[in-house]
């Protein structure tokens, strides 16, 4: 099997591709061999040791990988070869051309979808859903304003919102991103790079937002919490812009505004219940149409670096995927 080895943290071009022996199968398992493995700007944070959680060295990164089973162990029932599946890995393990995964954590692939999307969906898919149904309890008709709306998680809480009947405001920085948030159902879109956030989402809301989305951080962040109206909340997601923002608690008493955390995946450990029924529900929506992963670019899994550079450089619109 062929895999990406990460042997010390540093940059993504020290990451190496290399062939390994494939693993042996233990009992309640299944072998996939992984026609997708999708790509997540955090995986360029744990690769380069700028996560908050580290793997031990040396590892394979990756979190998400679909492809198709072509083993089971003498003790499953679920799964048989020729399935095609997909299936979350962690926190590592997943740029690989073969994986070995519990048979439990092992999904089927909705017909409606490929396996490039089935291989993107779920991280960003889980936040998205986590964050505007459990933790900001958005409701149908109001005004939900994404920063980084042409990225993975702000392009799926585009969609997740405009499922739930909110009505969306997308921020990005080029074209082609804003196209891609609007064609998710944005009514109405910011341009980052010319436009103030706070005006325009001001303007285009009819005096502030409910809910900001904010995977990005930064400057950006003390503008959306600017762009709240009364007892707005921003939903702190991320900090793509790499700066963790010191917001000014006086923008936040006034309006009785409200800042809430957002962090999946730690709750994920503490709420695996939980999790596994929202990770269904997701699964749901996807398979009925009701949510529309994005056909991601695609790179062959010699240039992890390639894809890698280009998340952390904001070339990405929508998701990306290594093909091994
Ligand atoms: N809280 C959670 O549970 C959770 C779960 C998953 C991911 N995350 C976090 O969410 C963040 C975004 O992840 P993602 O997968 O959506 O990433 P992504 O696909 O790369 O999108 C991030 C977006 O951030 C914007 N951005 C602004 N300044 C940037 C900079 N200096 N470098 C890179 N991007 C910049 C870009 O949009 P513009 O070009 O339009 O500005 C980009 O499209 C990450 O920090 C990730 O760790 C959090």
């Amino acid at each position: 099997m062929r895999v990406v080895s990460c042997n010390s943290f540093a940059p993504v071009d020290q990451l190496v591709v290399e062939e390994r022996p494939s693993p042996p199968l233990p009992d309640g398992h299944v072998r996939i061999a992984v026609t997708a493995c999708g790509v997540n700007f955090v995986d360029a944070l744990i690769v380069q040791g700028l996560y908050q959680l580290k793997p031990t060295l040396p590892f394979v990164p990756g979190g998400e990988v679909a492809g198709t089973v072509t083993e089971v162990a003498a003790d499953v029932t679920s799964h048989a070869v020729g399935d095609r599946v997909f299936v979350t890995t962690g926190l590592s393990g997943g740029f690989a051309s073969e994986v070995v995964m519990p048979a439990f954590r092992v999904i089927p692939t909705p017909s409606t979808i490929t396996d490039a999307q089935a291989a993107t969906f779920v991280q960003s898919y889980c936040t998205a859903w986590f964050a505007l149904h459990l933790r900001a309890k958005a409701q149908a008709g109001e005004w939900l304003l994404v920063l980084g709306a042409g990225g993975g998680v702000g392009l799926a809480a585009v969609d997740v919102g405009r499922a739930m009947g909110l009505r969306v405001i997308a921020a990005a920085s080029s074209e082609a991103k804003r196209e891609l948030a609007m064609a998710h159902g944005a009514e109405a879109v910011i341009d980052t790079s010319n436009e103030d956030l706070k005006v325009r989402a001001k303007e285009l809301s009819g005096g502030g937002v409910h809910h900001v989305y904010d995977p990005v951080g930064g400057a950006m962040a003390e503008a959306g919490l600017r762009s709240l109206r009364d007892d707005g909340q921003l939903l702190v997601i991320g900090f793509a812009a790499g700066e963790i923002p010191k917001l000014p608690a006086n923008q936040i008493l006034l309006r009785n505004r409200r800042v809430t955390g957002v962090d999946w995946g730690g709750w994920t450990f503490s709420h695996a219940a939980e999790n596994a029924a929202m990770l269904a529900a997701v699964i749901a929506a996807v398979a009925k149409g009701e949510l529309h992963p994005v056909a991601p670019r695609t790179y062959p899994l010699t240039d992890v670096a390639e894809a890698l550079t280009d998340q952390l450089e904001r070339r990405v619109v929508g998701k990306s995927v290594l093909l091994p």
